[in-house]
């Protein structure tokens, strides 16, 4: 607890400063309406929405659901190899800014290949963005191929199976898109699958959905990490294991209040589950859509839950490092870099 004397009035330089992984963030979920009009125009892409002004606007959800069909709208408007390669750049400046040195980015081919873009085109703009993103800006990047869950097993097999050629483009495996009704154990072959290919594997659960979901991911699917989890607190066994295990759960903070998880930030439970001892982490998950990018998620909780200090900010950031698919020399370069930054704030505290 050595960094817990750093004073509050240094947090917003050390939540800015400290290196940072983001392991929850749907790189489609970062296309900004302005590219989604630039996009819809090159490509000739009819929009629903008039102005960039106006889809913004539109922003404003009761649900996952609700924000969902926007998210398929607005990806819409991605058609080749390029498209795919601005979006991640976008996103790897931003990701830069905010002093973010890791980042395992989610990808969604169903909704791309259901409009008959193929494959490739996705991945290799993608890949060709995760190599220039090191190049430029020394980040480290990797790419997660997820499920939509609202389709079919059948589905899910076909998209694995057309990812194949391109298998050392991404390291992992997730499952998103709407939660209720669609149950982790729906995919568990297909998962067994992955596993067996070597891929790391994810999953969305106990984001709308209840605590039997992150049960099962962790049981049927066998993941490595939660996307989400939050609402493991309605199950204080479950919370227990979560702890035992240092299971990690990739909580998206303002994510949750736009889609109603929580009705405000101050409700937010990611500090209690921290001071659990969950190994629990920060992330954006689809900054375009809900307001920010990772570290105004990072100044959002801080500034809404009093109970967080620099002690709690250091744990993140690691946790957020730990937490990573990384290899191991990386993680202990970027521990080492995170010390640094706390020793030295503490010294002048
Ligand atoms: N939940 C589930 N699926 C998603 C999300 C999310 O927050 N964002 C993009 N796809
Ligand atoms: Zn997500």
């Amino acid at each position: 607890m050595k960094y817990a004397a750093i004073p509050r009035d240094r947090l917003p330089a050390l939540l800015a400063h400290m290196p940072k992984t983001e392991l929850h963030i749907h790189i489609e979920g970062s296309l900004e309406p302005e590219l989604i009009f630039a996009l819809a125009e090159k490509n000739g892409v009819a929009l629903s929405y008039p102005s960039v002004e106006a889809l913004r606007a539109a922003y404003a959800f009761t649900d996952l659901q609700s924000f969902l069909d926007l998210y398929y709208a607005g990806a819409s408007v991605l058609m080749n190899e390029d498209d795919f390669y601005r979006m991640a750049m976008a996103y790897f400046a931003r990701a830069h800014a905010d002093h973010i040195v890791h980042a395992e980015l989610f990808f969604d081919p169903q909704t791309h290949t259901e409009r008959g873009v193929p494959m490739g085109a996705v991945i290799e703009g993608l890949d060709r963005a995760c190599a220039d993103a090191k190049a430029h800006y020394g980040i480290s990047a990797s790419l997660i191929l997820c499920f939509l869950r609202h389709l079919s097993e059948e589905s899910a097999f076909e998209t694995l199976q057309a990812a194949l050629p391109y298998r050392q483009h991404f390291i992992g495996v997730g499952l998103d898109s709407g939660e209720r009704g669609n149950p982790p154990e729906k995919f568990a072959r297909v998962f067994a699958q992955c596993r067996a290919l070597g891929l790391h594997i994810v999953a969305h659960a106990g984001e709308e959905g209840p605590p039997a979901y992150i049960e099962s991911a962790l049981d049927e699917l066998q993941v490595q990490r939660i996307d989400h989890g939050v609402r493991c607190s309605d199950d204080p066994a479950l919370v227990r294991r979560l702890a035992a295990s240092g299971m990690p759960l990739t909580v998206c903070p303002l994510s949750n209040v736009k889609l109603c998880v929580f009705p405000t930030m101050q409700d937010h439970n990611l500090a209690t589950l921290l001071h659990a001892g969950l190994c629990i982490t920060l992330n954006s998950d689809d900054p375009a859509y809900f307001g920010g990018y990772l570290l105004t998620n990072f100044e959002a909780v801080f500034s809404a839950l009093p109970s967080l200090g620099a002690q709690d900010a250091w744990q993140l950031a690691r946790n957020s490092i730990d937490a990573s698919f990384a290899g191991e020399p990386d993680k202990a370069a970027w521990r080492a870099a995170l010390d640094q930054v706390f020793d030295q704030a503490l010294a002048g505290a």
